[in-house]
């Protein structure tokens, strides 16, 4: 980050802007559950960010409602997602799909998801490619096996012609970062793009989509559960818990310094991973039907206090902070 001072006439708009995103699961005519309770989350251009919580906080369901796929009964019942400064929510079906292919892109925990079966790896990559290009069938499939090649599928010509299910896990992870940035995106969003790999893989992964990343200036919303791994990719991190960002920042102070009793819960169950235990924080995560009025830790807090108790009107996600 630089250390330019804010201009509020000059300073363009951050790439993504989620504001007060909040989210229920419908069954029938009631509200069963709400899983996303104001979500906040700024990701400006060129910047690596880290989504981190435990497991079901709501970090895919929030990289499902930027990139338009919520799961079936799921609704959005308040907040915005600004793209470049345009409000998504809302939008013409056909504005949305233009903003979105144009600019975003996603990979997932399992690269299959991404890439089309029946197809060739190749073929599919050299079709995206002349979506977003004039290029003809010819440059397109010599572009497909070009990016193939920089993500470092060896063998890159041949491979192009096999698909996904003759790929290791490995590259075809590789492969599902090559369809991601073929549309030549402003954000590439990772949810837990690493987490079936063993450790060799998952950091050579790792290292290779922050390269990809930063060479093309694009930015990155890096989902993880794991903090070590937001330490190691990413300038930015926000934390998140029970549908809520808890507190967001440079990864050198949220994760040195933390603001909020739940990070610090969070970095101690790492800690404790590091010398062999079991990673957990005592308590569970609350089931979310409604919105609350406390503090969404305060069972689990360490630091709970009355004031936990009584949130109702306030924006900042810890009382205490
Ligand atoms: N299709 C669904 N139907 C009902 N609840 C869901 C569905 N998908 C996710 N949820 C709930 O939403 C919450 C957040 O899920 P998710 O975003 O997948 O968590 P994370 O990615 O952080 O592990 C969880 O409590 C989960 O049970
Ligand atoms: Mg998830």
């Amino acid at each position: 980050m630089t250390g330019r001072p804010a201009s509020p006439v000059t300073e363009s708009p951050p790439l993504l802007d989620i504001e007060n995103l909040t989210v229920g699961f419908r069954t029938g005519r009631e509200t069963a559950s709400i899983p996303l309770q104001g979500v906040n989350l700024r990701v400006p251009r060129a910047t690596r960010m880290a989504l981190v919580g435990e497991s079901g906080s709501g970090k895919s369901l929030t990289a499902a409602a930027v990139i338009g796929m919520l799961p079936k009964g799921a609704e959005i019942l308040a907040g915005s997602i600004r793209l470049d400064g345009e409000e998504m929510l809302g939008a013409s079906k056909q504005r949305i799909r233009d903003l979105r292919g144009r600019q975003i892109a996603i990979m997932f925990q399992n690269p299959r998801a991404s890439l089309n079966p029946v197809l060739t790896v190749g073929g599919q990559i050299a079709e995206v490619i002349r979506t977003h290009s004039d290029a003809g069938r010819r440059e397109s499939r010599r572009q497909a096996i070009d990016l193939l090649d920089q993500m470092g599928v060896s063998d890159a010509r041949r491979r192009a012609g096999d698909y996904v299910h003759q790929y290791s896990g490995g590259m075809a992870q590789r492969a599902a970062l090559a369809m991601a940035l073929s549309c030549r995106p402003d954000l590439l969003i990772a949810d837990e793009p690493t987490t079936g790999l063993d450790a060799t893989l998952q950091q050579q992964v790792l290292e290779l989509v922050v390269e990809q990343v930063a060479t093309r200036g694009a930015s990155l919303l890096l989902i993880t559960h794991d903090i070590a791994i937001a330490r190691q990719t990413c300038e930015r991190t926000a934390v998140m818990y029970a549908g809520r960002v808890m507190e967001s920042g440079p990864t050198a102070s949220v994760t040195e310094r933390p603001a909020n009793p739940y990070t610090g819960a969070l970095l101690r169950a790492f800690a404790t991973v590091d010398e062999g235990r079991m990673y957990a924080i005592p308590g569970t995560v609350p089931t979310l039907l409604g919105p609350l009025s406390e503090c969404p830790f305060a069972n689990r807090c360490p630091d709970v206090a009355d004031e936990c108790r009584d949130i109702e009107d306030r924006e900042v996600a810890c009382v205490k902070a």
